[in-house]
């Protein structure tokens, strides 16, 4: 059982998997694109005061639950709230692995996009969409490009090759994950740096760089900034997914989660603060101005920059992509090994078939966002149903999802565990204690925040403010059930899954102490 469970080497190993976690397309691009769409520098005030009062605190309660039951993320939670716990566990996973589907999707196309940024494709004037009925020149590039993959069978082989890279990463638990972060995170980092020095050389650069650094108070008063902003927070430091305990569990006893999470957090948003300068000194210095959607951010704007470099536009094209994807890599394969290792936890199957199974369970839902446009590259009259649903999906597991799985841990660990016996379980080996502010954080404060944006942005869908956020609306009359359907079978999925996992098998919680 322990051997399966898995171990972590070394405190670095672990520092390194979990910023591998929470460093990922969230911290590239999402970040600069949810910058950009609430007014750039604007950003920052919600996003750091989300990242104080919500992503600390939680990073902290997930790190010290995982290491105070030394189960995974459903279990855990089984100890803390009975039944209730370990289906809001359950749930909390399939909502990160429906995400987690969606996400490989978009690590499929930067696989098919780096490609055809290293052959040099991607910088010729425009390529043929056979699909769609272009022919060279119709559509320029690097939309071109983007389409003609997407419309291709070799998308759904790039997604293939993202799981198959998932598993491989996952197969021996943390001893193979500690193996690639070692690798890809000093990479990933490296990179990065190259990157936004390159990024800052260019004429007219650094006005980019001012404008995501310069305050603009006045957007604080929209309720869907704040909504931007701590939907932003949990994804970008993977809380709400279960990834966290998972990975905390692993751990040794006298592990210090205050300072781990200080360190996982400040590395995320640094990260996030060096890419969003990078992406913003692209953006200004060729004076594109994005309609920032986060999918054409990646795939448009932001090649579209690199290719006005002209001969040094390959090379940093493909160190661009290549960043995405071990960005990317470092952080699926953490919601495999959470999957993996609650299904290891419960039901007492080997590594290989728990990882297997997540994987397969993942992969499928993968080419289904992947495939819509390779079967009708037409639907919805100009191809955007692939996207559509992909972004309708997007918007209930991403703004929703997580946002309730952050409220629900913060009342059944602030209320119910009491919060007293992980306070103390927390402070046992802490350098820094926590003590009444993180407790009025997590019993009050939060979850009266959480509970707020939730409801907000349900009363905004309901009462016809839609999708706001995704540059995508349904023209087609015919397709007019999509966002109900999307929704519908988004919990179908969650709810149905979590309570047959919960409900299937005895509770093993018994066992843990
Ligand atoms: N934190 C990641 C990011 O910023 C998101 C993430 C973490 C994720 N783990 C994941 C996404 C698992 C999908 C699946 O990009």
């Amino acid at each position: 059982m322990k051997t399966e469970r898995g171990e972590w080497g070394s405190r670095i190993g672990f520092i390194l998997a979990a910023s591998g976690s929470a460093i990922g397309l969230g911290n590239i691009v999402f970040f600069s694109a949810n910058a950009y769409t609430y007014g750039a520098g604007a950003f920052y005030v919600p996003y750091l005061i989300a990242l104080l009062t919500a992503g600390i605190p939680v990073m902290i309660l997930e790190f010290g639950l995982g290491r105070m039951t030394g189960r995974s993320f459903p279990l855990a939670l089984g100890q803390v709230g009975g039944r209730v716990g370990e289906f809001a566990g359950w749930w909390a996973i399939l909502n990160a692995l429906i995400i987690t589907m969606y996400y490989c999707a978009i690590l499929g196309w930067v696989g098919g996009i780096w490609w055809e940024a290293v052959v040099g494709r991607l910088w010729q004037p425009s390529v043929a969409v056979p699909a769609f009925g272009f022919d060279e020149g119709a559509l320029p590039n690097p939309v071109a490009s983007f389409f003609s993959l997407i419309s291709s069978w070799s998308n759904v082989g790039w997604v293939a090759v993202v799981w198959a890279i998932n598993v491989a990463m996952a197969f021996w638990g943390t001893r193979s994950i500690e193996r690639a972060v070692k690798v890809m995170m000093p990479l990933l980092w490296l990179f990065m740096i190259a990157m936004v020095l390159l990024g800052s050389t260019l004429d007219g650069a650094l006005h980019g760089i001012y404008l995501l650094l310069t305050p603009n108070f006045a957007v604080l008063s929209d309720p869907r900034v704040w909504h931007g902003a701590f939907a932003q927070i949990f994804f970008t430091l993977s809380l709400g997914f279960g990834i966290m305990p998972a990975y905390a569990s692993y751990l040794p006893k006298r592990a210090d989660h205050v300072s781990n999470t200080l360190a996982v957090a400040g590395l995320n948003s640094l990260f996030e603060l060096i890419a969003g300068m990078a992406v913003f000194s692209l953006l200004f210095a060729f004076s594109v101005t994005p309609k920032a959607s986060t999918l054409s951010m990646m795939f448009f704007i932001v090649p579209q920059g690199i290719a006005q470099l002209g001969g040094g536009a390959q090379m940093i094209g493909a160190l661009f992509f290549t960043l995405l994807l071990i960005a990317g890599l470092t952080s699926s394969v953490s919601l495999l090994e959470a999957g993996a290792s609650a299904l290891i936890d419960k039901f007492d199957i080997s590594r290989r078939a728990s990882v297997l199974s997540v994987a397969v369970f993942g992969m499928l839902g993968s080419v289904l966002f992947a495939l819509p446009k390779v079967i009708d590259a037409g639907l919805n009259s100009n191809g955007t149903f692939g996207l559509t649903f992909l972004d309708l999906i997007d918007h209930y597991a991403f703004n929703y999802g997580l946002l309730v799985v952050g409220l629900v841990e913060c009342i059944l660990i602030g209320w119910f565990l009491p919060l007293q016996r992980l306070i103390d379980v927390v402070n046992e080996h802490a350098h820094y204690a926590v003590g009444r502010v993180f407790s009025f954080l997590v019993r009050y404060f939060a979850p009266a925040v959480l509970l707020f944006l939730i409801g907000f942005s349900a009363v905004n869908d309901i009462t016809g403010g839609g999708l706001y956020g995704s540059d995508f609306t349904i023209d087609d009359p015919g397709l007019a059930w999509l966002p109900a359907g999307a929704l519908a079978g988004w919990l179908a999925l969650t709810v149905i899954g979590a309570a047959a996992a919960t409900f299937v098998g005895r509770a093993r919680s018994e066992d843990a102490r």
